[in-house]
């Protein structure tokens, strides 16, 4: 009997990116393909990570950084901003059963201070539920934008007077949201669009980048498996030979 081999048995498991970053676009298309309201995107949006997160987790990934909020979807109507706001503080309390359950630790990364104070004290409150975890870490990066981290690292570094001779790229990196964290090995980004939207800008440097038209509500574990597959077939150089 000839059986065809499944997809995640093409993975090699041994080679799995340590960080996957996802840049979640797409919710809006996805509902109005529909004829329902941008709010409905972003809620099956919020569906299809839970998928995600806990496929990562089952498969071995270390690290996953999902992007949730920009510093620049400010700019939305104020009735979709509120929504997403919503969805998020939901979204973390939720993830005390949920996804505690399942061993993810959860960090949120980004600027706290322009979030509400119910949202910056249930993300607190996640953050020590799960840190004893032992599982995959998911950095919820919200109200996160790559200028606004290293402008922050930057006056960090020059309030800490720290001296130019002692200024080097560890250095900058320990001053990011994600110190201590190795840097995305794949970056994947759903929906079409080919640009990073102020995502990582530093810790991309050097990270397998996959863009699939899927849009984030429908990108499924089985997409997910395909651009691991894609990653493993890639030749990182890193700049060498
Ligand atoms: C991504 O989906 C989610 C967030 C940016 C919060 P979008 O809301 O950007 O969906 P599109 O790009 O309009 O389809
Ligand atoms: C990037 O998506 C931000 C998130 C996924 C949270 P956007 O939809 O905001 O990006 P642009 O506006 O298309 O560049
Ligand atoms: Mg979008």
């Amino acid at each position: 009997m000839f059986f065809k081999k499944k997809q995640i048995e093409k993975i090699d498991m041994n080679r799995l990116p340590v960080h996957i970053g996802v840049i979640m676009d797409g919710n809006g298309r996805w509902a109005k393909k529909r004829g329902l309201p941008r709010s409905a995107g972003h809620k099956a949006g919020a569906d299809s990570l839970k998928k995600i997160v806990t496929a990562c987790n089952k498969m071995g990934i270390k690290y996953i950084t999902v992007y949730a909020f920009s510093t620049e979807n400010w700019s939305r109507p104020k009735e979709e901003v509120e929504y997403l706001m919503n969805l998020l503080l939901s979204y973390l309390r939720d993830a005390e059963n949920t996804l505690a359950g399942e061993n993810v630790v959860i960090r949120a990364i980004g600027s706290r201070a322009e979030l509400s104070e119910e949202i910056q004290e249930q993300i607190i409150k996640t953050e020590k539920f799960t840190a004893n975890n032992t599982g995959i870490v998911m950095n919820i990066a919200l109200n996160y934008g790559a200028r606004e981290e290293l402008t922050t690292a930057v006056k960090a570094i020059v309030e800490e007077g720290i001296s130019v001779e002692e200024i080097d790229a560890d250095l900058i990196s320990s001053k990011l949201y994600t110190k201590d964290q190795p840097d995305p090995d794949l970056l994947i980004r759903t929906s079409g669009e080919i640009r990073l939207s102020n995502f990582m800008l530093w810790q991309l440097a050097y990270s397998e980048m996959y863009f699939t038209d899927k849009l984030w509500p429908d990108f499924s574990v089985k997409d997910l498996e395909a651009a691991i597959i894609e990653y493993q077939r890639r030749n990182r150089r890193f700049g060498g030979v």
